[in-house]
C-alpha cells in the first residue's frame, strides 16, 4: 500500500484526463498507446518512462509536473532544478496551476435531477459535483461512501477496488468535502474500521478530530476465524479548533425491555439527575438496522433515519446547509429537509428510491416524531408504561426522580402529581 498521502502516476493522469474532459480512448490514441495499456496504468500499473512522456504530451504537461502530483519529489526533477532551474520552476508552476485549477469553482454544474425548496439532488458522480460547489458553503458534511466490499453499486464506484486505489479514489472526494466545509464545520464520515483507521490519519492532518463515533450494529452473519464483526465507526472532525454548532440530544435512562427497570444502579443520584436524560455517549448502541419493510427504500445499506436525525441535530441549526456526496434512499437529505436545514447531495447510480421516498415523507416525519418523543426525558413513553406494569411484581417506583420533562412527553396522567 503505498498510502493515502501518495497517488500512483496513473491516477493524476486519470484525474488529468477527465478534468480535460477525454475519454481513455481519446488521450490513448494522442498518446499513441493502446487503451487497454492507458486503463492499465490508470488502474496503478506503472508506466514506462517513455509512456509516461507520451501521455504527458498528450496532456500538455511535463513529466515532472505528473511527478510532483502523485506527492513525489523525484530526484530527476531535484537534479533538473540544480542543472536548469528554468525548466524545474515551471514544472513547479504547472502542477501548482493543476491543483489550484481543480479547486477552483467551475461552472459545469449539471441540472439537478430533483429539488425542492431546500434542497437539490444531482445524479451525477460527487467527484465532478464537488469542486464546483462553491467554497466553504456548508456547515455539515454527511458521508456514507461504499465500503469496497464488492456490492452492486455499479463499477468503479468505490466498491470492487483495489485496497490503495479505493483509498486513493476516497481522497478524491475527501479533499473536496475539506474544502467545501466552513470553519467551525462538521465532516462525519461512517465505514468500517478497517478503512476509517487510515481516512482517520488523513483527514486529521487537515481537520480536528473530535470523536471517533462506535455505532454498534450487526454486521450479518459470523465470520470464521474472526471475531463476530458489530461495530461501525463515525468519524467526527470539525474545521478549525472547535464547532460552531454542538447541541447534543439527551437520551433517557437505559432500561429493561420486558419491565421498565433501571440497567444502571444510580443509587442515591436519583434525585440529581438531569431530568431531560443522560449524557449521549460516543458508543451507540440504539441505532436500529433499517430491516422494516415500511422504511426500507431499496435493497442496498440504507442508515437509519435515526443515526441521521442525531447527527444533524446534534451539528447543525435550522437553515444550516448539508451536504451528503453519497445518496442511496436519500436518508441524510430527508432528515435535512424534516428538521429545516437546507442540504445537497449526489447519487451516481438511480436516484428514484430517493424521489419516490420524498413523495412519501410523511411515513419519514412520523418515524421522526417518534424518536423525538423519547429524546431529553429520563425515560422513554415505553418505559414508564412498563414500569407502570411492574410496579408491584418488582417494585419498580419513580421516587426520587425528577420527571418533570418526561410526563408531559409521554401522555402519562397516572405518573401525577409531583
Ligand atoms: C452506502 S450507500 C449510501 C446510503 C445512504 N447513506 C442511505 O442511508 O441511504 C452509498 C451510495 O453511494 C453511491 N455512490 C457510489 N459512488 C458514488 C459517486 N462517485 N458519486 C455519487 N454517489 C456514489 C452508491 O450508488 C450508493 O447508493
Amino acid at each position: 500500500m503505498t498510502g493515502l498521502l501518495f497517488r500512483s502516476a496513473g491516477d493524476v493522469v486519470s484525474r488529468l484526463r477527465r478534468k480535460q474532459g477525454l475519454s481513455d480512448n481519446e488521450l490513448a490514441k494522442e498518446a499513441g498507446l493502446r487503451v487497454g495499456t492507458l486503463r492499465d496504468i490508470e488502474e496503478g500499473v506503472p508506466p514506462t518512462d517513455s509512456q509516461l512522456q507520451d501521455l504527458a504530451s498528450a496532456l500538455e504537461y511535463s513529466p515532472e509536473a505528473i511527478h510532483l502530483l502523485t506527492g513525489e519529489f523525484p530526484e530527476r526533477l531535484q537534479q533538473a532544478l540544480v542543472e536548469d532551474p528554468d525548466r524545474g520552476l515551471e514544472a513547479l508552476e504547472e502542477a501548482y496551476d493543476v491543483e489550484t485549477l481543480e479547486q477552483g469553482p467551475g461552472g459545469g454544474l449539471p441540472e439537478p435531477i430533483f429539488s425542492t425548496e431546500r434542497g437539490k439532488l444531482y445524479n451525477a458522480d460527487c467527484r465532478d459535483v464537488l469542486p464546483q460547489l462553491e467554497e466553504e458553503s456548508f456547515d455539515l458534511i454527511f458521508a456514507d461512501p461504499p465500503f469496497n466490499l464488492d456490492k452492486d453499486y455499479g463499477e468503479e464506484n468505490g466498491d470492487d477496488l483495489a485496497e490503495d486505489e479505493y483509498l486513493r479514489w476516497s481522497t478524491e472526494w475527501i479533499d473536496e468535502a475539506i474544502r467545501l466545509l466552513r470553519p467551525g464545520g462538521a465532516f462525519f464520515l461512517y465505514n468500517l474500521p478497517k478503512w476509517n483507521i487510515h481516512f482517520g490519519d488523513y483527514i486529521s492532518r487537515r481537520l480536528t478530530l473530535r470523536h471517533w463515533i462506535t455505532v454498534d450494529i450487526k454486521f450479518g452473519l459470523p465470520i470464521p476465524g474472526r471475531l463476530y464483526p458489530s461495530h461501525y465507526s463515525l468519524l467526527y472532525f470539525v474545521k478549525g479548533g472547535s464547532p460552531e454548532t454542538f447541541d447534543p440530544d439527551r437520551l433517557p435512562i437505559d432500561t429493561c425491555p420486558h419491565c421498565g427497570g433501571e440497567q444502571n444502579d444510580y443509587g442515591g443520584y436519583k434525585s440529581k439527575m438531569n431530568p431531560k436524560g443522560v449524557n449521549l455517549t460516543d458508543v451507540w448502541d440504539d441505532i436500529p438496522p433499517v430491516r422494516h419493510k415500511r422504511y426500507l427504500h431499496r435493497d442496498a445499506n440504507q442508515l437509519s433515519l435515526k443515526l441521521l436525525h442525531r447527527v444533524i441535530g446534534m451539528a447543525t441549526e435550522q437553515g444550516d446547509r448539508v451536504l451528503d456526496p453519497f445518496g442511496g434512499a436519500g436518508t441524510t437529505y430527508v432528515a435535512a429537509e424534516l428538521m429545516g436545514r437546507k442540504w445537497v447531495g449526489t447519487e451516481i447510480h438511480d436516484c428514484s428510491p430517493i424521489q419516490e421516498r420524498f413523495a412519501n415523507i410523511d411515513e419519514d416525519r412520523s418515524y421522526i416524531e417518534e424518536i423525538e418523543q423519547d429524546l431529553n426525558v429520563l425515560f422513554s413513553a415505553d418505559a414508564i408504561d412498563k414500569r407502570l406494569e411492574y410496579k408491584e411484581e418488582f417494585g419498580l417506583n419513580f421516587e426520587d426522580y425528577d420527571l418533570s420533562e418526561s410526563i408531559e412527553r409521554s401522555g402519562q396522567e397516572r405518573l401525577g402529581p409531583f
